[in-house]
Parts: structure tokens; sequence; C-alpha cells
């Protein structure tokens, strides 16, 4: 055979015959020889599809429905890279626009003074807020002649884990405040036992991971009031805002926790989460240039401009910005309202329908952002637990994780379901079939459910 009538056959080889295919492959080497495209794309793709279906992972925060114009606009500017503000300085300029309008949505007082970024997610936002407090308060500090050892961090034991990263990372204690039974969020209570004077700043979540619950900024904020009041420390406050800062000024717009809260610095969110964004894009706003120390900016010069950047990493995509962008001009406020409310509806439509079950007792109700949690009540019949109930919804396509809830209540177990653009009332309704029959099925059980470790699934 010559070589092109090698390659004829090769392409001609139906693609599940071709090498690769009907052949076995490295898993850890990189293979030699190349292959042809098409055979690499359905290799990937068939790997792929043993990943749960996205729009059935009612595990996750992050969009999984994007309209078909946004997808076109994804693939035309896949290719841009959001550090290159020379290059692409017309992405840069509605990088700009995009946190601009956050601050606005968030009651900035003074857009126009105020310093913000994207980045890819919250946590790399939230990273950057734990690090403004911190460099604010080594800053006071040494310009009152004070040590600036131990630094610590307030905050709830419910927090997500990219709290825990930040203080591991830039060594910042953290200061734990439990979770209780009565106490279930951070809510300025016993505050004053955890504050002092190498506090750099209070987290407060908006839109508990685990919950769904809305930390009351407003009252944590009165708190720390009435501590500088006693004390005289002046301690500041970062809203993670990852899923309810896209929700709350739609849906609750009356709700105080944003930069109307004096004491707010500045507040994150996720885009790729109820800003209806794919992964990944995240975004942070700080108040003002004192919130923000001009030691943490790096001025990059370009189109005879001056660029300031912050961000942990440098090339990151762009294509996420024009795509928050294109919601933002999509949707404008109407659109959001109603993408969020309509989650929102469903999100409760589901809670009580659950509640009404009969073995599950609400731990809250889809009535912050659109996640709602249960749990087993007392006394429910012993042969079968919520991961069970895990791995029944799972082999019927639904991912439902079970998890046990923070710290101090990590004996009590919770099921959690995330609803978001695409869990249509319909796709509900048959969710909720399901559920009844794995639940049927359950309760009838005269013997414990057999089982592995089921814990291990739980993810974010
Ligand atoms: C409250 C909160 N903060 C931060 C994060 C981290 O967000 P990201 O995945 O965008 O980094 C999450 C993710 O679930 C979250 O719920």
């Amino acid at each position: 055979m010559t070589e092109s009538d090698m390659a004829d056959s090769l392409i001609l080889n139906p693609v599940f015959n071709r090498d690769g295919e009907a052949t076995e492959l490295p898993r850890f080497e990189m293979p030699q020889e190349m292959m042809l495209p098409g055979t690499a794309y359905q290799l990937v793709h068939d790997q792929a599809m043993l990943d749960g279906n996205a729009r059935l992972n009612l595990a996750t925060f992050v969009s999984t429905y994007m309209d078909d114009e946004a997808l076109k606009l994804y693939m035309q500017t896949v290719d841009k890279n959001m550090i290159d503000k020379d290059e692409y300085p017309a992405t840069a300029a509605i990088e700009d626009r995009c946190w601009r309008i956050l601050g606005n949505l968030w009651h900035n007082p003074d857009v126009d003074h105020a310093i913000g970024t994207s980045t890819i997610g919250s946590s790399e936002a939230c990273m950057l807020g734990g690090l403004a407090l911190k460099r604010r308060w080594q800053a006071a500090r040494k310009a009152a002649g004070k040590s600036t050892e131990n630094p610590n961090l307030v905050m709830s034991t419910a927090v997500q884990v990219c709290w825990e990263k930040f203080a591991n990372y830039f060594e910042v204690e953290p200061r734990w405040v439990p979770v209780t039974e009565d106490h279930l969020f951070l809510d300025g209570h016993e505050l004053e036992k955890y504050v002092d004077e190498n506090t750099i700043g209070v987290v407060a979540i908006m839109g508990q991971t685990y919950t769904g619950a809305y930390e009351p900024v407003k009252e944590i904020s009165a708190k720390l009031d009435r501590i500088q009041a006693d004390t005289g420390l002046d301690v500041r406050i970062h809203v993670d805002g990852a899923s309810g800062a896209m929700v709350a000024p739609f849906c609750q717009p009356d709700l105080e926790w944003d930069f109307r809260v004096d004491r707010v610095a500045s507040v994150s969110t996720s885009g790729h989460k109820y800003g209806l964004v794919y992964p990944g894009v995240g975004w942070i706003v700080w108040r003002d240039a004192d919130a923000l120390p001009e030691s943490m900016i790096f001025h990059a010069s370009y189109l005879g401009g001056d660029m300031p950047t912050l961000s942990l990493n440098f090339s990151r995509p762009g294509a996420q910005v024009l795509l928050q962008y294109y919601q933002f001009l999509r949707l404008g406020r109407d659109g959001y309202r109603a993408v969020q409310q309509g989650s929102l509806d469903v999100a409760q439509y589901l809670a009580e329908a659950i509640e009404q079950m009969g073995p599950f007792e609400l731990i809250s109700r889809g009535d912050t952002i659109p996640v709602f949690a249960w749990r087993l009540k007392a006394g429910a019949n012993p042969n079968w637990n919520l991961y069970d109930l895990q791995d029944r919804l799972r082999m019927k396509g639904w991912q439902v994780p079970a998890y046990p809830l923070a710290d101090d209540l990590a004996d009590l177990t919770v099921q959690r379901i995330v609803v978001r653009a695409g869990l249509s009332h319909d796709l509900a309704s048959r969710l909720l079939m399901d559920l009844r029959a794995e639940v049927d099925f359950l309760e009838r059980l005269d013997a414990p459910m057999p089982r592995e470790g089921s814990e291990s699934h739980f993810h974010h």
C-alpha cells in the first residue's frame, strides 16, 4: 500500500473501526502516533458521555443552560485571553462596564470611584477580597506602630471551602463562629467573642452553600457598630454573594445586604452561578479606593492609557466576560427577575411537595436563593437514609446530593436541591414522580439497605 492509500483507508474506515477506537489506547502515556481529528473527537466525546447529564445535576450552582445566541458568541470569542488588554481592548472595556453595572446593582454610592474586576470565579474573587482586608488592616496597624502578626478573619463554620483556602494560603487565622441548631448561620450572635484588634474583617455569606440561607448583613453590621462603640475596633465586611448577589437585587430588592450597609467593603459573586453564564467567571467590586489598597494593583500601560489589573491568575478566558455582558443586555433587570423568580417558584414548589411526602423535614424552603435542603424526621425508618435516596435517584439520572452539615452539626445529614434556569416546572414534576417512587421503595424495606460509604459522593 502506498502512503496515500494508507491515509485513504484510515479515513474510509468506519470511525469505531479505526486505531484508537478499535485498539487499546495507553491511559496514562501520550500515544506515540497521531490519529485523525474525527477519531480523537469521538474518543473524548464518548468518555465525557459517561459524566452525568449536566441539566439533571441538581447539586451544582453553576450554569448549565444558555441561549443558542450565547453559544454562538462563545464559539466566536473562545480564543480571547482576558489578560491581553492590549490585544482585546474592546473586551477589556466590556469587563469594566460589567463590574460597574454590578456595582450599581449593589448600590455602590459612587461607581466612578469604585474598583472592581472579573475573576475566574467566586473563589478567586473571595481571595482578592480577603487579601484587600488583610492589606488594609496591615497598613492601619503599621501606621499605628503596632504588630502585623497573627491576623484573623471571622466567619461561620458553614462558609464555602474557598474561605478555608484563603486562610490557609494567605496565612490568616480563621476565627470560626460555630453553626448550631439555634444559629444556623452567622447572625452577629456573640460576635464580640471572636473580634479583636487582629481581626481583618468579617465574611457574610449571601446564600449559604449548604442551605441557601442569607446571613443578615445588616444585623452583623449593627453588631459590629456596637463592638466599635465598646472597643474602638472598626471592622469591615466582605459579602460573599456567590449566588445571592445575583438573586437578591431582583427578587428581594428591599433587603439591605450590599453597599447600602456602610461596613460592606466589598462584594463578590459568581457570574457562572445566578449570573447565568457558563463557567468560569466571577466578579468583585470594592466600595472605593480606600477598601482596596493601591499596593494590590498592578499597572499595565495599554493603548497609551493605564490599565490597573489585579488577579491571582494571568491568562484566562475572555469569552465568559462577553457572555456576562450578553446576559446583562439580553435579560436586563426584568429578565433577570423573571429567570430568578421562575427558579424560586420551582424551588418552592419542590420544597412543599417534598415536605408533604412524610419522612422529611425542610431545613430551608427556597425563599432566599432557589436552593433548599431537607433532613429525615426523627424516628424515620432506620432501614434507609438520605444517601440511599441519593443513590436511587442517581439511577434515574438525577443528581441530588446528601451530605453532612458543617462542623458542629456534622451529625446531621441533609439533602439539597439547587434549582437553576433550565429546571422547568415540567421537569420538576417529573423529578417529584421519581422521588415519590423511590421513597415508596425505600419505605417498604424491611431490612437495612446495603451500602458502602456513599458519603464520598458529596461535592459543593
Ligand atoms: C457561598 C459560596 N462562596 C464561594 C463559592 C465558590 O465559588 P466558585 O465555584 O465560583 O469559585 C461558592 C460555590 O458554591 C459558594 O457557594
